[in-house]
């Protein structure tokens, strides 16, 4: 797909692999998560926990269609590989000759399917719990979802770190900065900022929009405000 020719300067930067959009979801994504796990247990931190619920939701339908339009390595297409070859990447790794890949490898793409799978049924079954909707029965698949997803960004931190250390690249950095020290015709031609900002500025604004309703609904709660307007 798009390729770039660098500068002797740009090649010392590496070369540009993340697109901003993909960077802004990440992190926010990894924000929002952390906030929705820590406010998960109190009533008084219940909006916290539903604005960060949402912000996860919003940004996986976000990473969905980014994955189909998005720069070549954001491209589900790009990194969503079969059974086959994440084997033969987890084969590498045992043979202590790791196969490298500019964006995903097929391992850690098979997680990251999982996080957004987990994170999209995680934020459904919260919904419906938020609207009194599947009982306690629900209540528990989401907590036991809320689980397994931290289970699962456990695996995939540790998998971040020891990929790093095993291609002696620093993969946190490259999700800040969006380069990698691969040949620049591995590259995307742009960061896509424009995207960026905007997915940055939409989460912010939604923040704010719910920061505004924060009285009312510690007044009456979410639930009461809930059946508030099932009786208008
Ligand atoms: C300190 C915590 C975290 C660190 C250091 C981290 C680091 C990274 C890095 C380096 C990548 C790129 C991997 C690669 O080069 O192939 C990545 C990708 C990803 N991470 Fe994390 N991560 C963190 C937390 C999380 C959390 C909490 C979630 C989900 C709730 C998450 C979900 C994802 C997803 C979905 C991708 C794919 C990005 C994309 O292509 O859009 N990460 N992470």
């Amino acid at each position: 797909m798009n390729t770039m020719s660098a500068s002797p300067a740009e090649a010392c930067r590496g070369t540009l692999v993340w697109d901003l959009p993909t960077r802004v979801f990440h992190w926010l994504l990894a924000g929002s998560f952390a906030v929705a796990w820590l406010s998960a247990e109190s009533e008084r931190w219940q909006l916290v926990h539903v604005t960060a619920g949402y912000t996860v939701a919003g940004l996986v339908v976000f990473r969905l269609l980014w994955g189909l339009v998005g720069t070549r390595h954001a491209r589900f297409g790009d990194f969503v590989r079969g059974p086959g070859a994440v084997l033969a990447y987890l084969k590498s790794l045992v043979r202590e000759r790791p196969q490298h890949h500019a964006g995903h490898n097929p391992a850690g793409a098979l997680a990251i399917l999982g996080l957004l799978a987990l994170a999209a049924l995680t934020t459904a079954t919260g919904w419906a719990n938020y609207y009194e909707i599947g009982g306690d029965a629900l209540e528990e698949v989401h907590e036991f979802l809320a689980n397994a997803m931290l289970a699962l960004v456990i695996v995939h931190v540790a998998a971040v770190v020891l990929s790093s250390l095993l291609h002696r690249e620093n993969l946190v950095a490259a999700m800040i900065h969006g380069r990698k020290p691969v040949a620049p015709s591995e590259g995307i031609r742009t960061p896509w900022r424009s995207i960026g900002v905007l997915l940055l500025v939409a989460v912010l604004g939604f923040w704010w929009v719910q920061w505004q309703s924060a009285p009312a609904a510690s007044a009456t709660g979410p639930a009461a405000t809930h059946r508030d307007n099932d009786d208008d």
